[in-house]
């Protein structure tokens, strides 16, 4: 089927010959904790397309990231540079630091450019004006350019100054990344070839709430997982698992699966793996959906389930996955989530999007991540995407 064009304008709509680019990425990367080492690069790596596309037309690339919270203040252990010097690495060529974010240095380093070259500024959020999307902010940053490329996804519910304000001081297109997952989240959600199959997971009801309710009426089935699968279970009146679930999370649960409610089927556990603590090596063991412990966490599906949801994949044409259906950094409690992943790789006709955060660490970690259509390098953003809001810094584009 011919892909369908986004909605706004991207990079190859413009002319970028020559021009002075101000890119924004998404370079929030995980870090060892209390050290420098990039922990996974792929959000810089996903970034690569558009600095390439633009190096080779002599474009002037400028880019600018957020890292971590450091709330408009600088903290040196939130700095770019082991960011800069990554890339410097994966480009093979050295990214100028260009200072700042905002104030003389960028402007003096900027201006020195030489075509194809890549600047990258200082921590946008050690300027308290980002997160309060400051009109003085975003023109100073736009100073900076001929052109807006937004390519950070990840960020792109967010309304600062350098993903939705800068938008009104500069022509602002989408970038590579930017491009391709708004138009696979958005092909999955709103034109997917049928049957959809939506694979949720989620600690709470109340976490996922907005994105069960959008999904339940556009797609075709919904496989529940993760710990909200206890607040199911008592909506189904099973009385086991502990006792925090709240009866606002049951009666909405009860609500998704109400017969004839809803366009989705959902789709609960028959069985689980149980334990009595939050801990990696407590007690294990698998149990039917009606026969949780009082008291017993959930903290996988069981092997049935598994096979149920293994067969409902294979037969889907689209399938969108958001949250892992247990604690899948823990072996025990691991197979649910490999079992899903390996059933969607196997599935080789389906469109398979997978949400960022940690599906998408799940999926890296069973080495499946090539293995599926497309994942996402946004964790809230596609989150929020397939709750169906607008996000800022995708509304702020030039319309196509
Ligand atoms: C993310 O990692 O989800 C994005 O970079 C956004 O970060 P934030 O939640 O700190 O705004």
């Amino acid at each position: 089927m011919p892909e369908k064009p986004i909605a706004k304008k991207s990079i190859r709509d413009v002319d970028v010959h020559n021009k002075r680019v101000l890119v924004r990425v998404d370079y929030n990367v995980p870090m060892k904790k209390g050290s420098d080492q990039i922990t996974d690069d792929a959000r810089i790596r996903a970034s690569l397309p558009t600095i390439g596309y633009l190096r080779d037309r002599g474009a002037q690339v400028i880019l600018c990231s957020h890292f971590g919270r450091p709330d408009g203040k600088v903290v040196d252990t939130m700095r770019l540079a082991p960011i800069r010097y990554r890339l410097s690495y994966l480009l093979g060529k050295e990214v100028i630091d260009a200072g700042g974010p905002t104030g003389a240095e960028p402007r003096a380093a900027t201006e020195r450019m030489n075509p194809g070259d890549v600047a990258l500024l200082e921590n946008l959020r050690f300027d308290p004006r980002e997160e309060k999307n400051d009109p003085t902010m975003a023109r100073e940053l736009a100073s900076l350019g001929h052109l807006f490329v937004n390519d950070a996804f990840g960020a792109a519910h967010r309304a600062h100054a350098s993903t939705a304000g800068v938008a009104a001081f500069l022509p602002a297109v989408a970038g590579m990344l930017m491009a391709r997952e708004v138009e696979m989240l958005g092909r999955a959600l709103n034109s997917p070839d049928r049957p959809v199959v939506a694979v949720v997971g989620g600690a709470k009801v109340s976490d996922k709430l907005a994105v069960l309710v959008n999904l339940a009426s556009r797609v075709d089935r919904i496989l529940i997982g993760g710990g909200m699968v206890a607040e199911f279970l008592r909506a189904r009146g099973h009385s086991g698992g502990a006792s925090a679930s709240l009866s606002a999370d049951v009666e909405a649960a009860g609500e998704l699966m109400a017969p004839g409610k809803n366009k989705a089927a959902v789709t609960v556990p028959v069985d689980a793996v149980v334990a009595p603590r939050f801990e990696e090596h407590s007690p294990a063991q698998v149990v039917d959906a009606a026969a949780v412990p009082a008291g017993a966490l959930v903290l996988d599906i069981g092997t049935r389930t598994s096979a149920i949801y293994a067969r409902e994949l294979s037969r889907a044409r689209t399938i969108l996955w958001n949250g892992p259906m247990g604690v899948f950094e823990w072996d025990a409690f691991a197979r649910g989530t490999k079992a899903v992943a390996e059933a969607i790789a196997a599935n080789k006709d389906a469109v398979s999007v997978v949400g960022g955060g940690s599906t998408a660490e799940a999926v890296a970690a069973f080495g499946l991540a090539d293995r599926m259509t497309h994942v996402s390098t946004g964790g809230g953003a596609s989150l929020e995407f397939l709750e169906g809001k607008a996000l800022p810094g995708v509304a702020a584009l030039l319309d196509a």
